[in-house]
C-alpha cells in the first residue's frame, strides 16, 4: 500500500514541487494551500494531485482538513510542513499584526498541523514530519525578526519532537533551503536579488526540485535512522 502524504502550502513553489516529487516516488499526495484558488487549481489540472484548502494559522481548521483528507485517502504517514510568509520590516518599523501573522503560520501552523496527526502516526508506529525551516532562521536577517524567530523554532521543535518520535516509529526532521528560485525570492528587487547571488557560492539561486528531493529523502521507508536532523541546502552561503 502507498504511503500518504500531506504537504502544507503545496500547491505552488517549493511546496508544489515537494508534492510532484512525492507523487513520483509513488506516494499518494494531497496538497494544502490558503488562498490562492487560481494556483490550486490550476496545479490540481496539470498534477492530478488534489488540493485542499485551510490556513495552517487555525487549529481546528487543521483537524477539520485532516480529517477530510484522511477520509479521501487514508490515514497520512507523512506530513511536510511546508507552508510559510514573510512579512519583512526593521525591528523599528515591525508591527504586531506582522510579528503575529508570521509566527502564527510559520511555527504556530506547524504544531497545529503535526498536533492533530501525532497520536496516529503514534498508534501506527511510523510517520515521517518534514518541516520547511530556512537559512534565516540558522543565522538571522535583517529585518526578518519574526521570520528568523519562526524558523529558529520550527528547529527547536523538529529536534524536541525527534525525542518523542524516536522510540515510536517517527521520525522529525528539518530542512533549511538557502535562496530558492520561488514567487517569494522572484518578488524582491532585481538588484536585491543580484545581491543575493553575489553571496552564494554556487553563483546561483536553488531550484524547488532540489529542495524536494531532501524532503523525499527524509520521507522515505529507508530514512528511518534519520530523526532531529537538518539538511541544509543553501550553496555554501552558510554552513550551520
Ligand atoms: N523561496 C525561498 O527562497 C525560501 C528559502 C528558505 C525557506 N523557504 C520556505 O519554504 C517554504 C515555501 O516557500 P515558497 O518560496 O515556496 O513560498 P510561496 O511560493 O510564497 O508559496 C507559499 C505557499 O504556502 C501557502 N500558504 C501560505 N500561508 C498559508 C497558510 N496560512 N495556510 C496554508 N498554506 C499557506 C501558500 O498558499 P496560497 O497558494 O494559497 O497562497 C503557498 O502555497 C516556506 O516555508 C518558506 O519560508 C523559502
Amino acid at each position: 500500500m502507498a504511503r500518504t502524504a500531506i504537504v502544507t502550502g503545496g500547491s505552488r513553489g517549493i511546496g508544489a514541487a515537494i508534492s510532484i516529487a512525492l507523487r513520483d516516488a509513488g506516494y499518494k499526495v494531497a496538497a494544502n494551500y490558503a488562498g490562492n484558488d487560481e494556483a490550486a487549481q490550476k496545479f490540481k489540472a496539470e498534477t492530478g494531485i488534489p488540493v485542499y484548502k485551510w490556513s495552517v494559522a487555525d487549529y481546528d481548521a487543521c483537524a477539520a482538513g485532516i480529517a477530510k483528507v484522511e477520509a479521501d485517502l487514508g490515514p497520512i504517514d507523512i506530513l511536510v510542513n511546508n507552508a510559510g510568509i514573510t512579512r519583512d520590516a526593521p525591528f523599528h518599523k515591525m508591527t504586531r499584526e506582522q510579528w503575529n501573522e508570521v509566527i502564527g503560520t510559520n511555527l504556530n501552523g506547524v504544531f497545529n498541523m503535526t498536533h492533530p496527526l501525532w497520536n496516529g502516526m503514534r498508534e501506527r508506529k511510523f510517520g515521517r514530519i518534514v518541516t520547511i525551516s530556512s537559512i534565516n532562521g540558522q543565522k538571522g536577517q535583517f529585518g526578518q525578526a519574526n521570520y528568523s524567530a519562526s524558523k529558529a523554532g520550527d528547529l527547536g521543535f523538529t529536534k524536541a519532537l525527534a525525542q518523542e518520535g524516536a522510540r515510536v516509529g517517527i521520525t522529525v526532521n528539518a530542512v533549511c533551503p538557502g535562496y530558492i528560485a520561488t514567487d517569494m525570492v522572484m518578488a524582491v528587487p532585481e538588484k536585491v536579488r543580484e545581491s543575493i547571488i553575489a553571496q552564494i557560492p554556487v553563483g546561483r539561486l536553488g531550484e524547488a526540485a532540489e529542495i524536494a528531493r531532501c524532503v523525499v529523502f527524509l520521507a522515505s521507508d529507508d530514512a528511518g535512522f534519520v530523526t532531529g536532523s537538518t539538511i541544509t541546502a543553501n550553496g555554501g552561503q552558510y554552513f550551520a
